[in-house]
């Protein structure tokens, strides 16, 4: 078998030592461009998850990798003068010349012809080889030469970035944060070695265009850098290697692979370095090909649609986790208003891998001081004193006032169609579900979306608020929730527009009905599915005014049902979102055009609304933060359409997205919508709903206390487990917590006692059995060698 590796960088070095391992008699060829000592950077981090798989792969390349390894467990955040440390973090730094000249040394050893400082001279000449690698990093010429057909793209990223280094000793990995006259700089410091640091700074295009600064002026940089981050680097020089102030290229392709050639590493995906992954997935890969061509020995080719298959999913998933790091560095001001504790924890949260709990095992005492922390800013906003031996709750069970109403929790149950009223009217299923539902100890039950109009439905299954019957049933279910639970409870109102007059949610869900469709309307004629959804009527001046009364009426009856918060659904292309949307509005006059003018009619409704909904009665609107549609609306319009309710008297944005079109595509993944309510929230000044796979306690905790949502809505968690926040109560009086946020009926106390003495015994034998497994400590020589 003959192999030709392109680059000879870790992904390239690491293949290429590892299919040499287990075909000593395959001809296995390296090309690199720079020589043995030449490399760019300074050092890299991995962690110990990438160092077990190394020693599967590779014992010898391992134990030296691990001998010239630096340890450090704390990370040091400076930001506004205060200095906070953390602890637990795990961390190893390794010079980048270093691990390159050990795997260059194995290779060798091994008997790969790597040929160095050798340009190579393009894919087309390999073709004899059986296996064409091309780990070539981030500018792959491979990639280049077979874009046809591995169809990459290449996002650039706003920030600037340098990869610096300095002689000097850092107590931990540093982060620091400083403003001058130009901007915010971030550093991103670690140690690789005794007494030798990797330094990456950052900021935004405008501030480095502010400080004058040039992409190849590597001394004005270093002496810039030196100036701003002295105390951080005890007034020693900064070094720069090739130091160019680079924009991030966020690379994917279609596929990896075709026909014998396959990229590896950087030349396939990259990971923006904030997460410190670039290394590991270049080694994971060459780890995962080489499984994968083992598995094929006599046809390497047919290995490489397997190896793709594999590893993708995991390359994505850290590809995804690095781009939600980045945003937050490319977003430092959106957090600088924050306190320094609540910085620090969602810097630590910012590309939701860390979390509360995981922080909370990592580092008990920073947990505990935010936790404190917390419930004092609760208290002070509430007007409470604090006894000074008070024992803060976790912070998802600290109480949320929005006008008179206060809330005993952040969990809030998330509107959902039930898809089974009659002609509007709740029946006895709604009474059962939404009853159970504030039973279950959530803080704010929303109604599911209730429509204005017999014809504002979307299904006819959905409720409504248009006839005296329904707001018999709906003062039912509130006065239950009121007389029996501390839930408090809203009225989602909507109108469907054009995705109106459709099929029961568990049928063909927005497609139109089998017989007995109804006239719809929408800001222009588009239809929803085009050719098969029906063409809603352009409304006219006189729908307008319809609709807006509809709003009124159906308003004025929730006032009467009692219900204590009025939500204004104008998300997911019903019809006040699709007035929102440039995508689905096409109107010319004053209610169509720029987003001032498709403002005009939702917030017509809502004035209208929170004129005769009582003052001390909070509102609230829903809306899609993004379109997810080139062309639609973006997280910047979502901040102005936020400003431009919170002015009329709104007192939260419900933050979900998308579902405009059948052309939007998300970009799913745990919490996925929350960074537009973090963006909205931070940069408006308004209070947030997040929801959209929020799926843990946890992760409520995260997204509250690091100043990214004040309430977190879950919908499908509450349908499987109407008793969400009680059970999550369970958990946390088991760690020792006092929980006040959790209300449960005084008809199932007994069931409360034996679940907590339950949730206490699960705790106590967990730590038990942990104390007896822990793993013994990574065996690293603390000596370092020279490589
Ligand atoms: C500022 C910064 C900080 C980073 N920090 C970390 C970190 O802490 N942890 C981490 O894991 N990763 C980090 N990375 C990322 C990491 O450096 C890369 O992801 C990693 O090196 C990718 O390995 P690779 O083998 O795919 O590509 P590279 O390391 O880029 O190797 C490609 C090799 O191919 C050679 N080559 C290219 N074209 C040709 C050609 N035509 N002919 C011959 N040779 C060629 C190049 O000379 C190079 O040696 C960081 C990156 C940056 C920019
Ligand atoms: C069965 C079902 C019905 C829904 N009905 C509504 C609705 O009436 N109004 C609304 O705004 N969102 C509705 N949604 C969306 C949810 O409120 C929520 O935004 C979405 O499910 C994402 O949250 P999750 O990941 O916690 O499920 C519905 C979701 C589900 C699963």
């Amino acid at each position: 078998m003959r192999v030709d590796v392109i680059g000879g960088g870790p992904a390239g070095l690491y293949f290429a030592i590892l299919i040499k391992k287990s075909h000593p008699d395959a001809d296995v060829a390296v090309v690199e461009r720079n020589g043995t000592d030449d490399t760019f950077g300074f050092g890299i981090v991995l962690s110990d998850e990438t160092l077990a798989n190394l020693r599967r792969a590779d014992e010898p390349s391992y134990r030296h990798i691990a001998a010239n390894f630096a340890y450090w467990d704390d990370i040091y955040t400076r930001y506004k003068g205060r200095v906070m440390k953390s602890s637990g973090h795990g961390f190893s730094g390794i010079r980048r010349l270093t691990l390159l000249q050990i795997l260059q040394r194995r290779a060798a050893e091994l008997g790969v012809a790597v040929h160095y400082a050798t340009e190579d001279p393009g894919v087309a000449t390999h073709l004899e080889a059986d296996l064409i690698v091309g780990a070539d990093g981030i500018n792959s010429r491979v990639r280049e030469a077979l874009a046809k057909h591995l169809q990459p793209t290449a996002e650039l990223r706003t920030n600037r970035f340098v990869w610096l280094g300095s002689r000097t000793t850092l107590p931990g990995f540093t982060y620091s944060f400083r403003e001058n006259e130009h901007g915010i700089w971030n550093l991103h410091a670690y140690m690789y070695a005794h007494g030798e640091c990797t330094l990456v700074v950052e900021t935004t295009d405008e501030a480095f265009q502010a400080a004058g600064l040039r992409v190849e002026d590597e001394p004005a940089t270093a002496a810039y850098v030196e100036r701003l981050f002295e105390a951080e680097l005890n007034g020693a020089a900064v070094l720069t290697n090739r130091s160019l102030w680079r924009q991030f290229p966020v690379i994917r392709c279609a596929t990896w692979h075709h026909e014998n050639v396959v990229l590896l590493g950087d030349a396939a995906h990259t990971a923006h370095w904030s997460i410190g992954s670039g290394t590991k997935l270049a080694l994971e890969d060459a780890i995962a090909l080489h499984q994968a061509v083992v598995r094929h020995p006599h046809d390497p080719r047919a290995a490489l649609p397997h190896y793709e298959t594999e590893r993708r999913p995991e390359a994505e998933r850290i590809q995804h986790s690095a781009n939600t790091s980045l945003v937050f560095f490319e977003n430092v001001r959106r957090f600088w208003h924050m306190a320094p504790i609540q910085f620090n924890f969602a810097l630590m949260s910012r590309a939701k891998q860390v979390t509360y709990e995981n922080l909370r095992r990592r580092d008990a005492t920073m947990i505990a001081a935010l936790d404190r922390w917390w419930a004092h800013r609760v208290a002070e906003d509430e007007g409470i004193r604090l006894p000074g031996d008070f024992a803060a709750p976790p912070p998802m069970f600290a109480p949320f006032r929005l006008r008179d109403m206060t809330v005993m929790n952040r969990v809030v149950v998330s509107p959902m169609c039930q898809y089974c009223a009659e002609d509007g009217t709740p029946t006895d299923w709604h009474f059962v579900h939404y009853g159970s539902r504030a039973v279950g100890g959530a803080g704010l039950l929303f109604t599911e979306m209730t429509c204005v109009a017999r014809d504002a439905r979307i299904s006819p299954g959905c409720t409504g608020l248009y006839k005296s019957e329904h707001l018999a049933a709906w003062q039912r279910i509130v006065q239950f929730v009121h007389a029996h639970t501390d839930c408090r409870i809203a009225l989602q109102l909507g109108h469907a527009g054009r995705k109106g007059s459709t099929q029961l949610g568990w049928e063909e869900m927005d497609r139109p009905l089998a017989q007995g469709n109804w006239p719809i309307l929408g800001p222009s004629p588009l239809a929803y599915y085009p050719g098969v959804s029906q063409v809603p009527r352009e409304m006219t001046r006189a729908d307008i005014d319809r609709v807006r009364a509809e709003y009124v009426s159906a308003a004025t009856m929730g006032v009467a049902c009692g219900f204590d918060m009025l939500e204004l659904h104008m998300a997911h292309g019903y019809l006040l979102a699709s007035f929102l949307s440039p995508i689905t509005n096409l109107r010319d006059d004053e209610y169509g055009g720029s987003l001032e003018n498709r403002l005009r009619f939702p917030l017509e409704v809502f004035d209208v609304c929170r004129r005769i909904w009582p003052e001390e009665r909070p509102m609230s609107v829903r809306i899609s933060a993004t379109d997810w549609i080139p062309g639609g609306n973006t997280g910047d319009d979502a901040v102005a359409i936020a400003r431009a309710f919170k002015a009329r008297g709104c007192d939260l944005i419900d933050v979900s997205t998308g579902q405009t079109s059948p052309a939007s595509r998300p970009v799913y993944g745990r919490m996925y919508q929350s960074t537009f309510a973090e963006q909205i929230r931070n940069e408006s000044g308004i209070a947030v709903m997040a929801v959209g796979a929020i799926t843990t306690a946890d992760q409520v905790n995260t997204l509250v206390a690091s100043g990214r949502a004040d309430l977190c809505a879950l919908a499908r968690p509450h349908l499987a487990d109407p008793y969400f926040t009680l059970h999550a109560a369970a958990e946390y009086q088991a760690l020792g917590y006092p929980i006040e946020g959790a209300a449960w009926p005084k008809q199932y106390r007994s069931g409360r006692d034996q679940l907590y003495l339950l949730a206490r015994r699960a705790r106590a034998e967990a730590e038990q059995k942990a104390g007896q497994v822990r793993p013994p400590k990574p065996d690293v020589v603390a000596e370092q060698e020279v490589a």
